[in-house]
């Protein structure tokens, strides 16, 4: 369980990113979803440690992480997805691959990893994590990646940006999978309804603070009715834009 207390982010000139964020994670599926620049992405980056909190407490199961480093939570099984992929020059699909999942691994179990997530793994085991890779094969690598570490808890910040449909559905899947082989935690930053529909719990950040958290039953009527970034989305995946 994953457990934030009393959390805010405020910048030096005491601009408050995110205010107060009071929540306790135990669900499988979480998805966040609210507006662009509400603190979705700092709220992940909090978990992770990339950014630490200027007051509030982070609790992973009973151990206190705030103040623990990137690495440190990594360890502690907390994984990170960015929104926009880190890259990295020198280093193959298949190293990072092997790095993630903590062991050597065989060329069968990469591809697989890869094929998962939609990539046609022989064009690619080999190919260097850099600049030649587009956004949407290196979020994908990237869900292969965080896959194969198989932590607890992982967040994703807006998997679907740059996946076509096809493999959308099949992410989805690849979630599902997740889930059944860490029994832990999926927290995934979205504005896609599929994802917000297969989800235990949906968490609503608007203006730096939780505005709403419930079941879909709960949430999602009146997200759909008010808000429209997901029916927006929906249109964009009926007409193939996705
Ligand atoms: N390190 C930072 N310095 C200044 N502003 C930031 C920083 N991180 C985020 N912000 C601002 O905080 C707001 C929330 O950002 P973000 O968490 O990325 O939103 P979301 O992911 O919901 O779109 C935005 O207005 C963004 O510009
Ligand atoms: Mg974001």
């Amino acid at each position: 369980m994953l457990e934030l207390q009393n959390v805010s982010y405020v910048l030096p000139d005491g601009h408050a990113i995110l205010r107060d964020v009071n929540l306790s994670i135990d669900e499988r599926f979480v998805a966040v979803t609210g507006p662009n620049g509400s603190g979705k992405s700092t709220l992940a980056k909090l978990i992770a440690g990339i950014y630490m909190p200027t007051s509030g407490k982070i609790i992973l199961d009973g151990e206190d992480i705030t103040t623990l480093s990137i690495t440190e939570r990594a360890k502690a099984g907390i994984s990170f997805a960015f929104q926009q992929p880190v890259r990295f020059k020198g280093i193959t699909v298949k190293d990072l691959i092997s790095i993630a999942a903590g062991r050597k691994i065989t060329l069968s179990e990469t591809c697989a990893y890869l094929s998962e997530v939609g990539l046609c793994a022989k064009n690619y085991v080999d190919r260097e994590v850099d600049a030649s890779l587009s956004g949407g094969e290196l979020k994908r690598i990237e869900i292969a990646m965080i896959n194969a570490r198989g932590t607890k808890f992982s967040v994703f910040d807006e998997p679907e940006a740059g996946i076509d449909l096809w493999s959308f559905n099949n992410l989805i899947e690849v979630f599902r999978k997740m889930y059944e082989k860490t029994k832990g935690t999926i927290l995934i930053i979205s504005h896609q309804e599929r994802i917000l529909d297969i989800a235990d719990r949906i968490i609503v950040v608007s203006g730096g603070t939780i505005s709403a958290s419930g079941t879909k039953e709960e949430i999602l009527p009146g997200l759909l009715g008010t808000v429209s970034p997901c029916r927006f989305v929906k249109e964009e995946v009926a007409n193939g834009q996705h």
